[in-house]
């Protein structure tokens, strides 16, 4: 068989069962085959081995089962940059680039050359590694840090360790684990500030909480309720239930003149 006939027999399996069912189809052959999507189309006479073929059936047959496409791939992009993911963590949605990019703006506004940056429910560390990552061209600070050079200091927080080892694993993919100024902790909203004895030390706390409310998550798509961890979505009965602690109990660790960011919906 050649990658056109793959293309073709996997158009056929996924047409109307996948939203973007062309787009799925190229990105899974390009797994299965070890190769870009751009190698999908420009090669469409290359040969596909039947182990490579066992694999695109195997992967085919879980789109089938409506798993996000993320999932079987393993990452997904954010930012420009690859995180990985699972079924431990909420995939990474684009529009979320938009609460890091304001983030990377206050962060430039407010000249944060060292201070603390909190993300409260990291997941996969999607923003918090980003802002670390991106904040070095906007902003002032350096990484990796130099000698006596001033940056800030992370800290991201979850309440599953399951989200945090994800989370830590993206930080060593991006080279970014081996700074001092990175922590993970592990609790409930605000409490790991609260432990780590954060009172009026930090600059910017960003958060992505869980926002929708709990009776509608039957109602959520079978990619999103099937697969994607209940914990990062369900904000309580009206949604809001991490937005309002956020919001009441965020002052105790700002600095004076320091920012809440929530993304809510
Ligand atoms: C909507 S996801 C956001 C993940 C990531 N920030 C992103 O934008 O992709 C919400 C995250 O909140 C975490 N979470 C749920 N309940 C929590 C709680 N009580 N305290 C801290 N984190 C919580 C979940 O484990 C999940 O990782």
């Amino acid at each position: 068989m050649e990658v056109r006939d793959a293309l073709s027999l996997g158009r056929q399996a996924l047409s109307g069962k996948t939203e973007h069912f062309a787009r799925d189809v190229a990105l899974l052959l390009a797994h299965a085959l070890g190769c870009t999507v751009e190698d999908v189309y420009l090669h469409p006479e290359r040969v596909v081995t039947p182990q490579e073929y066992d694999a695109y059936l195997y992967f085919l047959k879980r789109r089938i089962n409506k798993e996000p496409v993320a999932y079987i791939l393993g990452y997904k992009e954010f930012m420009g940059k690859k995180f990985k993911v699972d079924k431990r963590v909420l995939i990474p949605r684009p529009e979320t680039e938009i609460l890091v990019e304001t983030a990377l703006k206050i962060m430039a506004d407010m000249e944060i050359k060292d201070g603390i940056i909190c993300d409260v429910c990291c997941g996969s560390g999607a923003v918090g590694l980003s802002l670390m990552g991106w904040g070095r061209f906007s902003c002032f600070f350096r990484y990796p840090k130099g000698a006596g050079e001033p940056s800030p200091s992370f800290v991201l927080t979850d309440i599953s360790q399951e989200a945090l080892e994800v989370a830590r694993e993206n930080a060593r993919n991006l080279g970014l684990d081996c700074q001092d100024g990175l922590r993970f902790l592990h609790g409930d909203c605000l409490e790991p500030l609260r432990g780590a004895g954060l009172f009026n030390q930090v600059d910017l706390i960003v958060s992505n909480p869980p926002y929708i409310p709990s009776g509608e998550i039957e109602h959520l798509d079978d990619e999103i309720k099937n697969f994607e961890p209940i914990l990062a979505l369900d904000g309580g009965a009206c949604g809001t239930r991490f937005i309002n602690t956020l919001i009441e109990e965020a002052p105790d660790f700002l600095k004076s003149g320091g920012h809440l960011l929530i993304e809510i919906g």
